[in-house]
């Protein structure tokens, strides 16, 4: 055991160097990023927004400035009120110079087809989203969102099998996954044994009982094990890196 000490800044060479993806992915690879409060909160009033702070929004914005494809939930998509991802000249330049698309598509998991074919995630985005659902969805509403814009992806009998996701997703060549939630599908990630990276910010904040945690759903067949893999601190917030253990399977 050892006490942690406060080091140097860490500027935005070094944290983009901290969270680069693995160099040469043969495999997807699955990075999952969350805020949660001291006592375990996912949200507060039903909205991840006030846990966060400004170096929790760095690295959130950082996941998505470093990956091929961001894989979100219906039910997170919606709240938060998603749309496309934006094109920042930050984003544009650091993309360009890792040899990546302008912006990365968003992949929406939905198996009842709640996503609105004309919502702003469908409409409002520079990279066509994936859709990414299940033969049990209205066959009319997977024409609409096609018919809208998104390359929809049937990943599953009656509910959407996140390995038949990620494997379609690698099929587009979108190997750097980055997951921005929420419960739901992490649950499913977790079940399936298919987190790579997790990145946890912890707020200094006790919001009491009521909220979800983070992960909402079955529980896995056994705990995963993870290694710290960084730790960085910034008033009070603290941004875990946490890697899937060695023995714990691929990698
Ligand atoms: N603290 C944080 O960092 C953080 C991050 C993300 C979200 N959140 C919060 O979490 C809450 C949303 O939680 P949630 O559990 O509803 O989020 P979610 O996992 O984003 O959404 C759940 C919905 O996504 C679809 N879905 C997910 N996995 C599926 C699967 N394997 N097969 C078929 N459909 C699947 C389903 O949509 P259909 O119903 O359309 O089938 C399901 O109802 C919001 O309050 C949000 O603010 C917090």
């Amino acid at each position: 055991m050892h006490l942690l000490q406060p080091g140097p800044a860490v500027d935005d060479h070094a944290l983009e160097e901290l969270y680069a993806y693995p160099a040469a992915l043969t495999r997807p690879f699955v990075q999952v990023n969350f805020v949660a409060s001291a006592d375990g909160a996912a949200t507060v009033a039903g909205r991840s927004r006030g846990l966060s702070s400004a170096a929790d929004k760095k690295v959130f914005a950082l996941g998505r400035d470093l990956a091929d494809v961001v894989l979100v939930g219906a039910g997170t998509a919606i709240v938060e009120g998603y749309r496309g991802i934006k094109r920042t000249e930050l984003r544009a330049s650091r993309r360009a110079r890792l040899g990546l698309s302008e912006v990365p598509p968003i992949a929406v998991v939905t198996g009842r087809g709640s996503v609105d074919p004309a919502s702003p995630l469908i409409t409002d985005t520079l990279a066509p989203p994936i859709v990414v659902t299940c033969e049990t969805a209205p066959v009319d509403w997977r024409k609409a969102v096609a018919t809208a814009g998104a390359d929809v992806v049937v990943a599953g009998a009656d509910r959407v099998d996140v390995g038949l996701t990620l494997d379609a997703l690698a099929d587009r060549g979108l190997l750097r996954v980055c997951s921005e939630g929420g419960p739901t599908l992490f649950a499913d990630l977790v079940a399936a044994g298919l987190v790579d990276q997790l990145c946890l910010t912890v707020a200094p904040l006790l919001t009491g009982a009521g909220a979800p945690r983070v992960v909402l759903g079955e529980a896995a067949a056994a705990p995963m094990g993870l290694s710290l893999a960084s730790v960085l601190s910034d008033e009070g917030f603290l941004m875990l890196r946490y890697r899937r253990a060695a023995d714990s399977g691929t990698e």
